[in-house]
């Protein structure tokens, strides 16, 4: 684990749940929420357990609604098999009833998730990613690609293939 991680203690609450709903979130919601979403929805399949989870994502910022992912973050993931067909939308309050987890990206997500929370327990099931993240410890989050290169977009996969399993670990405990 990289310095300062901690599986939240809200994930392992949820491990004997008959239904587990995660929503995934970052700003715009055409990068690394989608591919989160993505990633996640692959691992539940490959595992025989996509009945029992919900996965979707959302964006903080309203701007790329209705759109499918940026086309370099969906030719990266398509590189790695997978498909990502999800259009953007923006967080919604009604999110922290339908959900159990909500996953933020990075730190600004995360404040600003907690922030909008109606409810102290609500404010519990916001978590970040990298907390889930098992190697990476030169990273604290898991970084908007936007302005960068290649690179950028093979590191956001490799933190969420890193997270998504470890995650997945945890609720099916
Ligand atoms: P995302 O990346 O939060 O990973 O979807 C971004 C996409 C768009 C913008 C910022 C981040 N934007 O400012 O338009």
């Amino acid at each position: 684990m990289g310095k300062n991680r901690e599986i939240p203690a809200i994930a392992k609450e949820l491990a004997g749940n008959e239904k587990v709903r995660i929503l995934f979130v970052c700003l715009g919601n055409i990068c690394r929420s989608p591919a989160a979403e993505g990633v996640m929805r692959s691992l539940v399949e490959e595992r025989g357990q996509a009945d029992r989870f919900e996965i979707d994502s959302a964006g903080l910022y309203g701007g790329h609604a209705g759109e499918l992912p940026d086309r370099r973050m969906r030719i990266h993931a398509f590189q790695r098999g997978y498909n990502l067909t999800h259009h953007s939308r923006p967080v919604r309050s009604s999110d922290y009833d339908d959900f159990d987890l909500i996953v933020a990206m990075d730190h600004s997500n995360y404040d600003r998730l907690r922030g909008f929370a109606p409810t102290l327990e609500d404010e519990r099931k916001v978590v970040r990613m990298i907390d889930f993240v098992r190697g990476f410890p030169q990273c604290d989050c898991v970084p908007d690609p936007y302005y960068e290169g290649a690179e950028g977009f093979e590191l956001v996969l490799d933190l969420l293939e890193d997270g998504c399993r470890n995650m997945l670990d945890v609720l099916t405990l």
